[in-house]
């Protein structure tokens, strides 16, 4: 059986927006596509690239050593459970205007000699959706020049040749947290993220 693959990234557990949007987007991709499974997959449990697996990551499946092979197992194993899946949805928050490093360490993995260097096309059609939070507001106004998670998950799906990536942007999340706004208000970061929930989920190759 083919699976939706959830990728998350927040420390934060249940109080996280990126999380609590994830859940809802869940429900959505289950309901509307019920002959699917959800596998989930934690980037805090990615280690970060060492050397002997940049070396490997670069050379061609079938010219790998069983050493090169072994430092590539991981690789391997994330980037087979991508080309295998019917959509992909990703949780993040915003780290210092960027991703939080773990999926950073994740991001490093998936980009290796089976989807750029030689790429096998199997990301192609692969529906991905990107769940943003931030404390700021940075999908719109004047913070967007600084944001660089966006662009930078834009650049890297497209370098391994995804070509539907669609954004469900949270925020801010920090008057949320600070008890300052709602998040049932529907002027929240919250409420209009779960707006954007059942058409993203409708995606599915
Ligand atoms: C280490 C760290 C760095 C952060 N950097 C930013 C930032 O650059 N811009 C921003 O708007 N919020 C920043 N925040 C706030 C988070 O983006 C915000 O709390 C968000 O809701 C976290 O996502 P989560 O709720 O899914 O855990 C940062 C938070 C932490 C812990």
């Amino acid at each position: 059986m083919s699976y939706l693959l959830s990728v998350t990234s927040s420390t934060r557990g249940d109080q996280s927006w990126s999380n609590r949007v994830l859940r809802a987007f869940l429900e959505s991709f289950v309901a509307q596509h019920p002959d699917l499974d959800c596998r989930e997959r934690a980037t805090l449990e990615v280690p970060h690239l060492d050397l002997s697996a940049q070396r490997a990551g670069r050379i061609p499946v079938a010219d790998q050593s069983p050493q090169e092979a072994a430092a590539f197992a991981l690789a391997a194993e994330l980037t087979g459970e991508l080309e295998q899946a019917s959509a992909l949805v990703l949780a993040t928050p915003m780290y210092n205007w960027g991703p939080p490093s773990s999926l950073k360490a994740w991001i490093d993995h998936i980009v290796n000699v089976q989807t750029f260097y030689r790429p096998s096309g199997l990301l192609h059609g692969l529906p991905v959706t990107c769940i943003v939070a931030s404390g700021g507001f940075y999908s719109e106004g004047t913070n967007v020049a600084h944001d660089h998670l966006r662009p930078l998950l834009r650049e890297i799906f497209s370098r391994i040749g995804v070509d539907d990536v669609a954004f469900i942007d949270c925020d801010p999340t920090g008057p949320m947290d600070r008890g300052l706004l709602d998040p049932n208000d529907p002027t929240s970061g919250f409420q209009r993220a779960l707006a954007q929930v059942p058409a993203a989920a409708s995606r599915r190759r």
